[in-house]
């Protein structure tokens, strides 16, 4: 296999020490930080020093006895991976005493060990192979008669690892890696001396313990005692290809490690500067669905959506959809047709999709999918800081002292990022949750929140802004930065109004449901001197004050001091992996690729003059806009990429009356999904394995998307868009997307200095990358803000419209799980599964008693807008009054529960709170039945051809 250079493992972590000391290896001098271990400072001289149990993504542990080295002046044979250098120390690596001491030890191992090297499936990949060679062991002398593990029983109860403890050598590096990297502490060594063996959580097989299939222990293990069971099933790779992970925003770097042209495998890549070296179950192992049955790898036509499907060539499918769309703009008007973009594909595609809606349909009816995620983040972080977007980079919360975590849910929606901040949490940070579930991060192993605030969903704004009256009335304000920082006026108005008795944790307490004291203590552990820092997810952002919110969260850093510096800071959490990409690239209605509005002129005149088209100067519709005009008869036609949203979308009776009103609709998706229920043209996706792009993660940083495969559907997303946009009349002339990013550097001053050469040398870039940031900007607003001086916001809080009464006396919120990824179309097609086969309804147990509930029973859950039905799960997660569910499975239709309240800045939609009533049930209700059977009939293919199971 092609080596990268993270496969060097110099065997314990590198020393953050400034101070270097200079000794003497083998004969050579070599000088290290202060607190290096031999181990590595040999590692960095060229000398390897045999090693089974360290590894450097984890603390040295010293158990192997296999890296004993000689150290002048010192007696013994002292491990090297524990020894820390000195100044003027004089090593020997390789003596003849050392060369018999290792192969003794190794003898040891192996005599213990199935000498079926030729047909493992790590030979050739295992460490412990490779230090039998490095020691010459030649022969064993023990024999295999005595006691020993080999008949040991295997546990392939994960559908993605095995362990075989007949190859476990009792390192501990899998115990280790599942405590110091992902925090979980599901694995243990059980029993004592011979009898030590690697046991999940008390003794149970894999599947059925706490792990969360991280795979870390499977990366740290040096044997084949846990293995990717791909790599059983194909071999080890032959090559490998750094790439970004398609999932979520935390943007973790990964190699994509190939046999021939198939994926063997994905593994960390320990460079990735998002996520060092971890993963999640869903990055890691969740990658067959791009080989999935259920793919459409050839476009398809109908002429209604009643309609079976008919594939036809790629040129009849373009030749068709453009047709249609200058058809209905020759009919309706020019404005009768728009597209969505899509967060999951890369930089490059958004910024076609957006073009080619603006130049060749030439209106400005584009919008994205983060409309209904993270649209208040913009609005918000826009107005009070003057720029769209997060203010850290992840690595910056391995200094902060505080760490306030409102409406995420990082274990599950984050859980790299959230193993990062659990480290720094064990490390002694100090926890704040605000959430009116009890997520996992309120009590967890080696973790307890100080305060978890369990408000009523939807009083967000109240909550923060008592926070900021304690901070202010108690005067915990940091007046030297508001005066250094900050508008004057707007911080004198925001004080008096936040300090007004009505805005007291006890004033509001009620309608929070917040106990004042446990609010007055959160402010008061926020505002203390040392580095707070926040982070928000959609339980922020999705709500009718969801911008306010972001306001809310941005006064609270401004009147603190906590921003512009590492430790601190504003971080939304994005849910998909590219959705901060999208919104940077123009993808919505009013504002062009930055952030720049489309109303002003000068950015007009040079987007004309770059694309030579007239642009319209007025913001087109928004998503919710393009439905009800076309539900009003004006919007006709419609080009959808890789979003789904008669799936995410609120409120889905009303989505699909809009969806059926126009003439044509096209999606362009990996799967038939909901939206394509109602779609006239398919036009077949492809994954982020098969094209060359971007993507932008949460904490602004741009990053590579490498292909590793032929597209299965022929084409990259961003040559099907160049091709519609030619047939509609609007070639665009590129050949690679990096001549796409070449132009958004062009026409972008947050992009001006990013190249592909520039990502493919550093690895990433933050934006703004520009020639006063050349190489990115970590960390945001350092000493004045994007905007000049941070503005304070009054934030009024209003109560949102949907509210509880005696026919819907509950408050449902939403959320996600970890196995699954939002509407769940790759990820339900993967073993992921297993985890979470259904979407259910966590459910108090005092609510549930009253209404004759038990655990597992169906429920009937009805709101204003709809009905729907599920399994309950009975829990005190959720407190009494809420109740809660994700919505992974279409079938569930959560969405047809959800109200159409929005954002009042953003439009984004009010997912978070929907009054409710729970009752029994027998079963899926009418609407559901009549959906489900629509989604049958309308997955109908004529002369499909699948791509072949995995
Ligand atoms: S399973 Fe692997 S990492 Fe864990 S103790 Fe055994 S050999 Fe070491
Ligand atoms: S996969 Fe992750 S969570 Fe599971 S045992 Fe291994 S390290 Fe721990
Ligand atoms: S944390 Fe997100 S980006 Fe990282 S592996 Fe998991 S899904 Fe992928
Ligand atoms: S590598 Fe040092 S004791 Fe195992």
């Amino acid at each position: 296999m092609t080596p990268l250079a993270d496969d060097i493992d110099r065997g314990t972590p590198a020393s953050g020490a400034e101070r270097t000391v200079s000794l003497v290896i083998d004969g050579t001098r070599v000088d290290v930080p202060e607190g290096t271990s031999i181990m590595r400072a040999a590692s960095v001289a060229g000398f390897q020093v045999p090693k089974l149990c360290a590894t450097d993504s984890l603390k040295s542990f010293g158990s192997c006895r296999l890296c004993l080295v000689e150290i002048d002046g010192r007696a013994g044979t002292p491990a090297s991976c524990t020894t820390p250098v000195a100044q003027g120390m004089v090593v020997r690596t390789q003596t003849e005493r050392l060369k018999k001491l290792r192969r003794g030890v190794m003898e040891l191992y192996i005599s213990d060990h199935p000498l079926d090297c030729l047909t493992c499936a790590a030979n050739g990949d295992c460490e412990l192979q490779d230090m039998a060679g490095a020691v010459g062991l030649r022969d064993v002398r023990y024999g295999y008669n005595g006691d020993n593990h080999l008949a040991d029983t295997k546990d392939e109860s994960n559908p993605y690892f095995t362990y075989d403890p007949a190859k476990c050598i009792v390192c501990s590096r899998c115990v280790r890696a599942c405590e110091e990297v992902q925090g979980t502490f599901a694995l243990t060594i059980g029993g004592r001396g011979f009898e030590s063996r690697v046991a999940a959580s008390a003794d149970v097989p894999f599947l059925e313990s706490e792990c969360v299939s991280c795979g870390a222990c499977v990366q740290a293990c040096p044997t084949a005692t846990l293995i990717e069971k791909t790599v059983i099933e194909t071999g080890t790779p032959e090559r490998s290809i750094q790439t970004t992970c398609g999932y979520c925003g935390v943007g973790c770097t990964f190699n994509a490690e190939m046999r021939g042209d198939e994926l063997v495998r994905m593994t960390p890549s320990k460079s990735g500067q998002a996520n060092s070296g971890h993963s999640c179950i869903k990055g890691r192992f969740a990658w067959g669905y791009a080989q999935h049955k259920d793919r459409i790898l050839k476009p398809m036509i109908r002429a209604s959506i009643d309609d079976p499907w008919q594939e036809v060539t790629w040129e009849d499918a373009i030749a068709h959809a453009a047709s249609e769309f200058k058809r209905i703009q020759a009919k309706y008007g020019r404005t009768s047709v728009g597209g969505i973009t899509s967060s999951r594909c890369t930089n490059e595609e958004t910024y076609i999709v957006q073009k080619m809606v603006r130049a060749a349909f030439g209106n400005n009816n584009v919008d994205t999918c983060a409309r209904v995620c993270h649209s208040p983040t913009g609005y918000g972080l826009r107005t009070t800081f003057g720029t769209s977007a997060g203010t850290q980079d992840f690595v910056s919360v391995e200094k902060a002292d505080v760490i306030v975590v409102i409406g995420a849910n990082p274990t599950d929606g984050h859980p790299v990022f959230a193993s990062r901040m659990k480290k720094r949490l064990r490390e002694g940070a100090r926890l704040i949750v605000i959430d009116p579930r009890r997520i996992d991060l309120v009590h967890m192993p080696h973790v307890d929140a100080d305060y978890h605030l369990a408000l009523r969903p939807g009083t967000n704004v109240a909550v923060l802004t008592a926070m900021a009256h304690v901070i202010v009335t108690e005067g915990l304000a940091n007046e030297a930065f508001i005066r250094d920082r900050c508008e004057a006026d707007a911080y004198e108005e925001w004080k008096a109004f936040v300090a007004d008795p009505s805005r007291s944790p006890e004033a509001t307490e009620t309608a929070t449901g917040v106990p004042a004291a446990s609010v007055r203590g959160a402010a008061r552990l926020y505002a203390r001197p040392g580095n707070s820092a926040i982070f928000y997810g959609l339980g922020v952002t999705e709500h009718s004050q969801g911008t306010t919110a972001v306001m809310a969260i941005a006064n609270l850093a401004m009147v603190t001091g906590n921003i512009g510096r590492e430790g601190v800071g504003v971080n939304p959490l994005r849910g998909q992996n590219n959705v901060q990409g999208s919104c940077d690239m123009g993808s919505f209605p009013h504002e062009l690729s930055g952030y720049r509005h489309i109303s002003d002129a000068p950015t007009r005149a040079l987007f004309e003059a770059a694309w030579g088209v007239h642009l319209d100067a007025e913001p087109g519709l928004r998503i919710p806009n393009m439905l009800d005009a076309a539900v009003d008869g004006h919007f006709k036609g419609l080009y959808v990429q890789g979003e789904d949203i008669a799936q995410s979308d609120p409120d889905t009776k009303h989505v699909v009356g809009g969806l059926k009103a126009m003439e044509c609709v096209v999606v362009q998706d990996l799967f038939l999904n909901e939206t394509a229920n109602y779609a006239h043209i398919f036009l077949p996706g492809s994954t982020f394995l098969e094209k060359d792009g971007t993507f932008t993660n949460a904490e602004r940083r741009i990053q590579r998307v490498r292909k590793t495969m032929a597209p299965k559907n022929g084409y990259e997303d961003w040559e099907i868009t160049l091709k519609l946009s030619e047939a509609l009349g609007y070639p665009m002339n590129y050949s690679h997307p990096s001549e796409v990013m070449d132009e958004i550097a062009r026409l972008t001053p947050t992009f001006a200095g990013v190249t592909f050469e520039k990502l493919d040398e550093l690895g990433s870039v933050q934006w703004p990358c520009n020639d006063a940031a050349p190489e990115g900007t970590p960390v945001m607003h350092r000493a004045t803000f994007a905007r000049g001086k941070g503005l304070f916001v009054l934030t009024e809080y209003v109560a949102t419209d949907e509210k509880v009464g005696p026919r819907f006396p509950l408050l449902l919120t939403t959320g996600r799980i970890l196995s699954q990824y939002n509407v769940g179309a790759q990820t339900r097609r993967t073993a992921n599964s297993l985890w979470h086969q259904e979407d259910r309804l966590e459910i108090h147990p005092h609510d549930a008693e009253q209404r004759g509930i038990a655990d597992g029973n169906w429920v009937k859950l009805a709101s204003r807008a709809g009905a729907t039905t599920l399994r309950a799960l009975i829990t005190d997660r959720v407190a009494p009054g809420v109740v809660y569910t994700t919505f992974h499975h279409p079938d569930t239709q959560a969405n047809v529960v959800t109200s159409d309240y929005s954002d009042w800045a953003t439009n984004c939609p009010e997912y978070k709170v929907t009054a409710v009533q729970v009752t029994p049930s027998n079963g899926p209700t009418d609407w559901q039945v009549e959906y489900g059977r629509h989604s049958e009939k309308s997955r109908h293919v004529r002369h499909a051809e699948a791509v072949p199971a995995e």
